[in-house]
């Protein structure tokens, strides 16, 4: 897989603009924390592992961008950084995770002058976009050791390697069965509204030469039924310290059909996602995004005007519909608080 989501090119942060794939491949350039904050709102990049490598750079970029300012007009800066950044999307506790890793670098370097703060920080962001990939490797591999040549995956959204640094955590699954050699065949739901199955999870399993059949979100109970697919992988946005898992919108559903069929649906999920300050699903914040994205698409509305519209960009699996999180430290069959507590 060649395509990088983001990449740090000539002291600035390039990031493939996800809204226009798989039309058009672009990279757009990124120099402050604000602007970081605003592609991220305007999912520009999305997908919770690569939404905290982002905001990890834009916390590096402001900080290079202001380093020759005075000490205090220089911490405010990167207080407002943090700022503008952590109020760009509010599910995915990736966000929080790597602005926690940057602002404890900060501390750690407050002593400093502003110039090698700016290298301390540009280091760790560097850290947290290879440890991404690393970890998504590790989890890859655990992930497809319980997966057999001739599976068929059903997924919805995306969480490939356009929703990370690189190869994925869902599809890194995938990717880690296939490049042991088995024939894994994949079903990607379209994911209604913002279309993630269908522009990005079709692109880049196709661009793997992964084979990968499309179907839309309201056809994924009847392919079960009909015994096409093995098993569910989805990524998560946030997993709640008794194992509720929230997802993008649909996934709840999908987990609901897959206990009806038999079919067990596993979690992809970094530990980075694991969330134990909250102790259910319920506390989880969940987006709502404009209703533009329901009325419409690409320019085209068919929904009449006035129409009310309600649009939760996620929703929660409770974990009893969860066969089992599948982390870089092993599979968390049955998750619950005590066995998420005991991976920290
Ligand atoms: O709104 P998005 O596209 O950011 O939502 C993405 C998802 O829901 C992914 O499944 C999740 O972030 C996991 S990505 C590894």
């Amino acid at each position: 897989m060649t395509v990088e989501t983001l990449r740090w090119r000539n002291g600035q942060l390039e990031m493939i603009d996800q809204r226009c794939l798989p039309a058009v491949i672009q990279y757009l350039s990124y120099s402050d924390a604000q602007s970081v904050a605003d592609a991220i709102r305007q999912m520009v990049v999305r997908g919770a592992p690569a939404i905290g490598v982002a905001a990890a750079y834009g916390v590096a970029l402001e900080a290079q961008k202001f380093m020759s300012l005075d000490k205090v007009s220089f911490d405010k800066r990167l207080a407002d950084a943090l700022g503008a950044l952590s109020g760009s999307r509010p599910t995915a506790v990736n966000l929080f995770w790597a602005l926690d890793r940057m602002r404890g670098q900060l501390l750690e370097a407050i002593k400093k002058e502003p110039a090698e703060i700016a290298q301390v920080l540009l280091q760790e962001a560097h850290a947290i976009y290879n440890e991404d990939i690393d970890i998504n490797k590790t989890l890859g591999a655990f992930g497809a050791s319980i997966i057999d040549d001739g599976t068929c995956v059903l997924t919805h959204c995306n969480a490939g390697a356009l929703a990370t640094a690189g190869h994925g955590t869902a599809l890194g699954v995938v990717r880690s069965a296939v490049t042991a050699g088995k024939k894994i065949t994949v079903f990607a739901d379209e994911t209604r509204p913002f279309m993630q199955g269908a522009r990005l999870t079709a692109w880049e399993l196709s661009e793997d030469g992964i084979d990968t059949t499309l179907i839309t979100d309201n056809m994924a109970g009847h392919f079960m039924k009909s015994g096409d697919i093995d098993v569910v992988i989805v990524g998560t946005d946030r997993v709640a310290a008794n194992g509720d898992v929230a997802n993008k919108i649909g996934t709840y559903m999908v987990a609901v059909l897959a206990k009806e069929h038999d079919i067990p649906f596993y979690v992809a999920c970094p530990l980075s996602t694991i969330d134990l300050s909250i102790a259910t699903g319920e506390d989880i914040p969940i987006e709502e995004r404009s209703a533009d994205e329901v009325t419409g698409y690409g320019g085209v509305r068919w929904a009449p005007e006035n129409i009310k519209v309600r649009n939760p960009a996620f929703d929660v699996t409770p974990a009893r519909f969860v066969t089992g999180l599948i982390t870089e430290k092993g599979i968390i069959y049955a998750p619950n608080e005590e066995k998420l507590k005991a991976l920290f």
